[in-house]
């Protein structure tokens, strides 16, 4: 059966200051009225002979899904607590050992939280070819059409095709290239993104993971025997699992498994990593400007700005500005600096 698992656990500082520590980005009503973690499930929800979602989140983010999962009319199928996260090679590992002692032939569908994806029918189709490359047993990324170099993302080289039905065997799978490497790539046509959504059989990953990242394997098993269930919470004891290496399922397994494929989707997705992805898929108005509650502005383009309740915003002969007001901190950035918000971030964490 398939189970999607919903990877909830990430912070987005990089879209301070409205996402913060108890609140990030995933959780926040960012476009519409639904936050991306409601719009994901839904997502998962809506596919054919489909399980509950599974979401792995941090402990501190409970019940912001439990209320979120309910007000969109979603069944859980289960929610995995992390007491510190780890990065996602462990948090799907976990979610595998969760879905495995229900259903021992079970097929994960990984899909992060934080996406935006228009074209739902052919994420469904993409879906299904996936779904029989998962059943011979392969790790399926989905690749995506890249339109620049960006270095954020993982970069996939399709080999020899597999089967009729639109996958193809990786050749190589390079996780966030340098902007040369990415450049290279770029011009050279024959790369696709990394998505960052996965399907495989749950035992399957586990064995890759084995193979590959054997002490983050083993840590994990170990804090998942001792998790303890209560209701819909399963809660990992932080001893093991702060002892297990962090690291990208990009990094610990699919540059390094030789069992990789990727099946190529169009389906006009979007990472909302930062104001400027935001504001490059929202619908804008004639200035190319994107404004979001009591906001004037005059002789203002291609600007984000973003009003709280408490105040008005006004904008005079201005371009390329983020202007993003909240309750006690107001961003001030041009566009395109915003990939570096997380600098102001660590300053306030006392890092930077
Ligand atoms: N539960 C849990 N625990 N979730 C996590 C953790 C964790 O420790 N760390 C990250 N996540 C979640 C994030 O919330 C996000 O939804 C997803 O996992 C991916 O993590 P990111 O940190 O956003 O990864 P990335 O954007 O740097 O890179 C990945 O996504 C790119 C596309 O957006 C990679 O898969 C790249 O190859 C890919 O191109
Ligand atoms: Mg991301």
């Amino acid at each position: 059966m398939l189970h999607p698992v919903v990877l909830s656990g990430g912070s987005g500082t990089r879209l301070w200051p409205l996402s913060r520590q108890n609140q990030p980005k995933q959780f926040l009503a960012l476009m519409g009225d639904r936050s991306l973690f409601q719009e994901t499930v839904l997502r998962a929800h809506a596919l054919e002979g489909v399980q509950p979602p599974v979401t792995v989140c941090s402990e501190d983010h409970r019940f912001m899904v439990g209320e979120q999962l309910q007000a969109v009319g979603v069944p859980s199928g289960g929610i995995v607590l992390e007491p510190v996260a780890r990065n996602t090679a462990p948090a799907i590992a976990l979610a595998a050992m969760h879905v495995l002692a229900r259903d021992p032939g079970a097929t994960l569908l990984v899909m992060p939280a934080d996406h935006l994806i228009e074209d739902e029918a052919a994420f469904r189709t993409a879906v299904d070819t996936a779904r029989a490359l998962g059943d011979e047993g392969c790790l399926v990324a989905f690749g995506i059409k890249p339109d620049y170099a960006e270095t954020g993302y993982g970069y996939i080289l399709r080999g020899d095709a597999l089967g009729t039905d639109g996958g193809y065997r990786i050749e190589s799978f390079v996780e966030k290239p340098d902007l040369a490497t990415a450049e290279r790539y770029l011009a050279e046509g024959t790369y696709a993104w990394n998505s960052g959504m996965f399907l495989f059989r749950a035992d399957r990953y586990l064995e890759e993971l084995g193979k590959h990242a054997p002490e983050m394997m083993a840590t994990v098993r170990e804090a998942y025997a001792q998790a303890e269930s209560d209701l819909d919470f399963t809660r990992i004891p932080e001893a093991m699992f702060a002892a297990s290496p962090s690291d990208s399922i990009d990094y610990a397994v699919m540059e390094k498994t030789d069992r990789a494929a990727v099946v190529p989707v169009s389906c006009g997705w979007s990472d909302i990593g930062s104001w400027s992805s935001l504001w490059s898929v929202a619908e804008r108005d004639a200035d190319d400007n994107l404004h979001e509650g009591d906001v004037i502005s005059v002789d203002t383009k291609g600007s984000l700005v973003r009003a709280s309740e408490r105040r008005m915003i006004a904008t005079l002969g201005v371009e390329d500005l983020v202007i993003i007001d909240t309750a006690d901190a107001t961003l001030v950035a041009r566009k395109d600096r915003v990939q570096d918000v997380k600098a102001i971030v660590d300053r306030l964490k006392g890092e930077g």
